[in-house]
């Protein structure tokens, strides 16, 4: 039912066609494995715009070596019968490696050849820190995707906030005539972050899952019912229930451990920590975790509206 391109020269045609029609193309970029959050997007997509392409790539350049590249998890038939049903994607782009990396990509990031984007400035700090290949990769896939969609409207979760703020650079900074559009996290009833990588949790990792996002969520009441404006103080409550679980999951003798990587309170335009969050300042408080060997991560923002 939806017209599925893996070659970039029809799925150009496809768009040739849109611009005749006069209809505005939204555009949905995923790495598949579609759940709910990827859905949202791609609904609010379609209310926004005629018509909503939507790309499953599955970016070798934003995996490190020892990352997952390889485990990632690809579900291109349930994608497909998602995206049917969601009844608001017109066109999948499912773009091959070989075109969209014409000289080839390898993982070693020292052996890489050909063109990358960099948004100097926003990529090294939060989520660069671990993964100092990460935004670099993304932006430059997301480049290459928006030449091929040519998009009037991109849309992209709030889930990686980081990546919204690099990007939003990114369109600015290149001049891209796109309109970049955040959406708001989509979460399950217990308010885990949805995510392609829940999958890999089991059961009894599951029910300890939400604890960064109550850690984060109990930062942010720091801030807004007791007006708490010092990072440490704002942080605290963060730390002692992430610090609370991990010596349940270790007094339960389960097998796996809990391990925090990071917890950040960031300007929401500068991505630099903030020692002191100023009266009213837009800011993300943000947070990664490993639960057993996956990695978790959340945010949630203050001050923003
Ligand atoms: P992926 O992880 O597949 O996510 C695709 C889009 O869905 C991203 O914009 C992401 O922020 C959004 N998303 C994921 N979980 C969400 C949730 N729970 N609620 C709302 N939105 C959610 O992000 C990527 O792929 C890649 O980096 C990509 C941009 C496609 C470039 O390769």
């Amino acid at each position: 039912e939806i017209p599925v391109f893996d070659s970039i020269a029809a799925f150009r045609e496809w768009r040739k066609e849109m611009i005749r029609q006069n209809k505005t193309v939204g555009f949905v970029p995923t790495m598949g494995a579609l759940h709910e959050g990827h859905l949202g997007l791609v609904q609010t997509a379609k209310q926004e715009c005629d018509v909503v392409a939507v790309s499953i790539f599955v970016n070798p350049a934003q995996f490190a070596p020892h990352e997952d590249l390889d485990q990632y998890p690809r579900t291109f038939d349930t994608d497909y019968a998602s995206l049917v049903a969601s009844k608001a994607c017109s066109a999948i782009l499912l773009p091959k490696v070989s075109e969209m990396y014409p000289v080839g990509i390898t993982l070693d990031r020292s052996q890489q050849r050909g063109t990358f984007v960099e948004v100097q400035g926003l990529s090294h700090q939060m989520e660069g820190i671990p993964r100092p290949h990460f935004f670099r990769g993304v932006a430059t896939v997301v480049t290459k995707l928006f030449n091929i969609v040519q998009p009037d409207r991109a849309y992209f979760g709030q889930k990686d906030a980081q990546q919204c703020v690099v990007l939003r650079a990114m369109i600015r900074d290149l001049l891209l005539p796109i309109r970049m559009r955040s959406i708001p996290t989509r979460r399950e009833a217990d308010g885990l972050a949805m995510s392609s990588r829940n999958r890999y949790l089991t059961p009894e990792m599951r029910n300890v899952a939400t604890l960064l996002y109550r850690a984060i969520t109990a930062a942010k009441e720091a801030i807004i019912e007791r007006g708490v404006s010092d990072r440490e103080e704002i942080l605290a409550p963060a730390y002692k229930i992430i610090d609370e679980v991990s010596q349940e999951v270790k007094a339960q003798g389960l097998p796996f451990d809990i391990r925090l990587d990071y917890l950040s309170l960031v300007d929401v335009e500068t991505l630099s920590e903030l020692t002191t969050l100023g009266k009213s300042q837009a800011a993300i408080l943000s947070g990664a975790i490993y639960v057993g060997t996956t990695r978790l991560i959340d945010n949630v923002l203050i001050n923003t509206n």
